[in-house]
């Protein structure tokens, strides 16, 4: 988040205050198939294709600081087990025995130098998944140690956080997430600490959760308290990255830049945050706007300059969502116990987080009526279509029936890898 693409965003928004129709020649979205968000086909094409291919966030690399420190991981749903080996990198398994399939370890998290499987004490090191004990070897006719690794799948580590893809042959995590992690590098995120953590269930698809954070067309429809909306959503200015991910800065509005003394919304200038512990290499943008980013698929990040919650949806089936929280921040006390000022930023963002999750279930209830044709996608909603057309692409248009297809429309408008 250089000084060059700060100054750009603030010309990107003077463009969209000022602008009284979407950019000439941006295309119009035909419908969104209703059926991608509530048919049982769509979904088994999305767990086949999409969640087997995809890099999503696991965890943070300080729960595992030494080798042969481990953490299961069942998000995805099929058990995976994340090691730190002796050489220090970070891997992942497949929590399968390759016997007869029991669980390799039990324990949510623990630490061994080596995986012994609890039934019959088939043993695994832990850095190549390699077999190295068989009880009564003798009684098995031609055992291929080699062919009874155990299952590797890809990971690694950006910025304190543990990504995983099913794909043994992902690309490499950083040419995947590409410049939406620039966005990051004023946070030093590898020195974040969680702080707490939230997690429901909620009764619609995976997509609803995430395109509720996509856009801010609903901010001052939902959000507003006494009246008053905390941002302008006319002035949002949206990048468009590849693979699907996309960033989102939205002007403060007038009452809000009244309360923090800004003299104007692109007044960006250091502004008093009360008694949080901030990051001191945050630019000042991030606290005079809402700056938030998205990690295709299920990551959507509200930056801010004392720390961020990541929001995380996970599909449970194609009407249920796992919905998570969790928030990282510079954390300098001892203990679980939060202290007060952090109590309450808590308590207002889970607020926020309830009037969004207010609309989800009666939403997918909608989406299975008839009355529900097809959901038309405006300009300043363009990154849940950006989020529909990747879907697309890594499940392969020509795997999906074409009446659940989306058209390839954003290509011109995403940003340079
Ligand atoms: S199932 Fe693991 S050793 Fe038998
Ligand atoms: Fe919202």
């Amino acid at each position: 988040m250089d000084e060059a693409l700060i100054e750009r965003i603030k010309a990107d928004m003077h463009y969209e205050f000022e602008r009284t129709a979407p950019p000439p020649g941006f295309p119009a979205f035909p419908d969104i198939p209703t059926e991608r968000h509530t048919s049982e086909a769509f979904y088994e094409l999305e767990q086949t294709h999409l969640w087997t291919k995809t890099w999503v966030m696991a965890g943070r690399a300080e729960d595992i600081p030494e080798p042969g420190d481990y953490f299961q991981f069942k998000r995805l749903g099929v058990p995976l087990l994340i090691v730190r080996g002796t050489d220090g990198e970070v891997r992942c398994f497949y929590n399968t025995c390759q016997h007869r399939g029991a669980p390799v370890v039990r324990d949510e998290r623990g630490s061994s130098r080596r995986l012994r499987c609890q039934y019959h004490s088939w043993t695994y090191e832990v850095d190549e998944g390699s077999l190295v004990a068989v009880p009564d070897e003798r009684d098995f006719v031609d055992l291929d140690w080699e062919q009874r690794c155990l299952p590797r799948a890809s990971c690694d580590v950006f910025g304190g956080f543990i990504f995983v893809n099913r794909d043994p042959d992902a690309l490499p995590l950083m040419q995947w997430l590409g410049k939406a992690a620039e966005m990051f590098a004023p946070f030093q995120t590898e020195s974040l600490r969680e702080i707490y953590r939230e997690s429901v269930i909620v009764p619609c698809n995976w997509k609803v959760t995430a395109e509720a954070f996509l856009e801010v067309y609903h901010f001052k429809h939902i959000h507003s308290h006494d009246g008053v909306s905390v941002l302008d959503n006319r002035g949002a200015a949206m990048g468009l990255y590849p693979h699907g991910h996309s960033r989102m800065i939205t002007p403060f509005s007038t009452q809000n830049c009244d309360r923090l003394g800004m003299a104007s919304w692109d007044d960006w200038k250091a502004v008093d945050l009360g008694p949080y512990p901030t990051i001191d290499t945050v630019p000042n943008m991030v606290s005079c706007t809402s700056t938030a980013v998205s990690l295709f698929p299920n990551a959507i990040v509200p930056l801010g300059t004392y720390g961020f919650p990541i929001n995380l949806f996970w599909p449970v089936d194609a009407g249920t969502t796992h919905l998570e929280w969790i928030y990282y921040a510079p954390k300098e006390w001892e203990g679980d116990e939060l202290p007060e000022y952090w109590k309450q930023r808590r308590k207002v963002y889970n607020q926020i987080m309830d009037e969004d999750m207010q609309n989800m279930a009666p939403m997918h209830e909608s989406m299975l009526s008839p009355a529900l044709r097809g959901i038309p996608i405006n300009y300043q909603e363009r990154r849940i279509w950006h989020l529909h057309e990747q879907i697309d692409a890594l499940i392969g248009p020509e795997n999906i029936p074409e009446h659940l297809r989306v058209p390839q429309l954003l290509a011109p408008y995403v940003e340079e890898a």
